[in-house]
């Protein structure tokens, strides 16, 4: 857990990362304030290898909150940077220890391919064609503020992984069906993004790679998509749940519920992983590393309750 973990030019200094947990703390428009610096600041000063910024909305109609953070003006862009540029210099005397910061796309927050009731998130479909271009003009802005690990979100209940689920996506059109249909939306956006973000800075897919309820997408569906994403420079996968069914089964108290689909995702693909969700204790943690092949360990709630 306490080794660095190299990631293309940038060297983490250990393999604990700062989950990104929305703090609800934003200006009205969406523009991070001295509690985000504190609340990040703290996670790069107590040691951890990665903090990660919560999501940012990334067009006024993608905000999940009032209080959400949003990157689309110069405004949200300084105040992004000033948080950066506080992680950058607590990094320790080794050059090679960077503790990172990170953004999430989100490009349509509360949008969904279709409306279906079984959704978590019912809200209106979504023209799928004009939100990969949205995302994409933002990411330079991600590289301004600072940041060298840009994550778009297909995770969580959010726009992505309501695509991949066959049970959110109700779709007649070319992006619902197939799994190779489902998975469209998520390729061209993550194909867009790259194209806008430098090649030399990391670019991470946030997955909801299974629900736990049997009439949603499967790992295979997942592996295939990591598939697609390796191909077009997919640096890393965050493996996470979709939360696209009420019905859903989470093992939600289970040590690391999420790490054999993690661990398979890994050895099946060849594609690093992070991972998160209820890690335990340290030690079982450490565990998850040594035994189980985690690359990267993501602690949101405990840092929150134990601040490092
Ligand atoms: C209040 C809250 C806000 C969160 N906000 C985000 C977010 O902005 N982006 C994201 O990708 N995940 C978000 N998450 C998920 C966390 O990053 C993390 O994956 C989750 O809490 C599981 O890890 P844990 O068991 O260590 O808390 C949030 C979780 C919580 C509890």
């Amino acid at each position: 857990m306490f080794d660095p973990s190299a990631l293309t030019e940038v060297t983490l200094r250990n393999r604990i990362a700062i989950s990104p947990v929305t703090q609800y703390s934003c200006s009205p428009d969406g523009v991070v304030t001295d509690w985000h610096l504190a609340h990040l600041g703290a996670g790069a000063m107590g040691g951890a290898g990665l903090v990660r910024v919560e999501q940012l909305a990334v067009s006024p109609e993608g905000r999940m909150t009032p209080g959400g953070a949003a990157l689309w003006n110069d405004d949200q862009a300084e105040a992004l940077a000033r948080v950066t540029r506080f992680l950058k210099a607590r990094c320790p005397a080794s050059s090679s220890a960077i503790p990172a910061a990170k953004a999430a796309f989100t490009s349509c927050g509360m949008a969904t391919p279709s409306s279906r009731p079984t959704t978590r998130r019912a809200g209106s479909p979504s023209p799928p064609s004009a939100s990969p271009l949205v995302a994409a003009s933002r990411a330079p802005r991600g590289h301004d503020a600072g940041f060298v690990w840009l994550e778009i979100r297909y995770a969580q209940g959010f726009l992505g992984a309501s695509f991949l689920s066959p049970i959110a996506d109700g779709r007649v059109d070319e992006h619902g069906g197939t799994a190779e249909n489902r998975a469209r939306f998520l390729v061209a956006a993550f194909r867009a993004v790259r194209a806008a973000w430098p090649e030399r800075l990391l670019l991470i897919v946030r997955m909801g790679a299974i629900d736990f309820h049997s009439d949603t997408h499967t790992v295979q569906d997942s592996i295939a998509l990591v598939e697609a994403l390796a191909v077009r420079g997919l640096d890393r996968v965050d493996i996470s749940l979709g939360m696209n069914i009420n019905a859903a089964e989470v093992p939600w108290t289970e040590c690391g519920f999420m790490v054999p689909t993690a661990s398979r995702i890994q050895r099946e693909t060849g594609m690093p992983v992070a991972v998160s969700w209820n890690l335990g204790a340290p030690v079982a943690a450490d565990r998850l590393i040594r035994d189980e092949g985690a690359g990267l360990l993501m602690v949101g709630r405990p840092a929150l309750a134990n601040p490092p």
